[in-house]
């Protein structure tokens, strides 16, 4: 690792860690945009992540939502994962903000995580908002494609919906303002496994080295955000983390 990095890293008390799919990736589940490997390049958006394809299609959308929940319980929590749940008992002061729909920071044991684009986990009614309970344990794995119609709301009848943010609806307000907040605050910006591509989410790199910040990327491919970050690590997150934790936990001892 270049010596004035690890210099930086010792020396920040404020960090803003934002993830992205890349930091999942290690534990089996795709990305969106990897070539031939990501979502987004065997699945078509429009079809599946959008509310008008939900209600032109429930079954299909809500099939697909449960392929990934199934993959998503299946999986572990990767050592890019288990750093940073490491370096909230060390830093207090850490914002962890993920653009993932998975439970695996807090499976790994982060202990506050705001989750920009939903979560898998949570599906709610889609007419009165009621939160709905997955049935206990882990779901058969539903062939890629199947078509499950959603479960109905036991209050209003109307169809569950995934938990997460689709295209064309806005992020929700608490964990944007607590990232945003946290973008004007931090000493250290340290993104993650994603490709810079979606926002708002992006914009939060901009706005903690605009507000004095280092930024740091950890990617093994390049993406838009090169142009901007001071450091690029060109790595894996489960390698690159754990090495990056290590030497930020060492001088901060609990
Ligand atoms: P992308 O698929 O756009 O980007 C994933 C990034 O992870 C790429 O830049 C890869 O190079 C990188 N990557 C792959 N393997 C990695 C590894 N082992 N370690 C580190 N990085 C690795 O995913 P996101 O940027 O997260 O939105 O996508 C943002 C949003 O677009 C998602 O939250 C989703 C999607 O549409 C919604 O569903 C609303």
């Amino acid at each position: 690792m270049d010596s004035a990095l690890v210099e930086i890293l010792k020396k920040s008390r404020r960090v803003l860690v934002l993830t992205g799919a890349g930091a999942s990736a290690e534990s089996g589940i795709p990305t969106f945009r990897d070539q031939l490997t990501g979502l987004w390049e065997k699945f078509d958006a429009a079809e599946l992540a959008n509310d008008e394809a939900f209600q032109r299609d429930p079954a299909l959308v809500w099939g697909w939502y449960e392929w990934r929940r199934a993959l998503v319980m299946r999986s572990k929590p990767n050592p890019a994962h288990l750093a940073l749940a490491e370096l909230a008992k060390h830093q207090p002061e850490l914002v962890l903000v993920t653009q993932n729909v998975d439970d695996l920071h807090e499976r790994a044991g982060s202990p506050s995580v705001l989750h920009l684009h939903g979560e898998l986990l949570k599906p709610r009614c889609e007419k009165c908002a009621r939160p709905y309970r997955f049935p206990l344990g882990i779901p058969e794995m539903p062939v890629e494609g199947a078509r499950i119609d959603p479960p109905r709301c036991p209050e209003c009848l109307w169809n569950i919906r995934p938990g997460v943010v689709w295209f064309g609806e806005s992020l929700p307000g608490d964990a944007w303002n607590a990232a945003v907040d946290a973008a004007s605050r931090c000493d250290l910006f340290l993104c993650v496994g994603t490709s810079a591509r979606v926002q708002p989410a992006a914009s939060l790199g901009m706005r903690a080295g605009k507000a004095g910040a280092v930024t740091v990327q950890v990617n093994p491919n390049p993406t838009d955000f090169d142009e901007e970050v001071e450091f690029c690590v060109r790595a894996p997150a489960g390698v690159a983390l754990p090495q990056m934790v290590g030497a930020m936990v060492a001088l901060n001892p609990r």
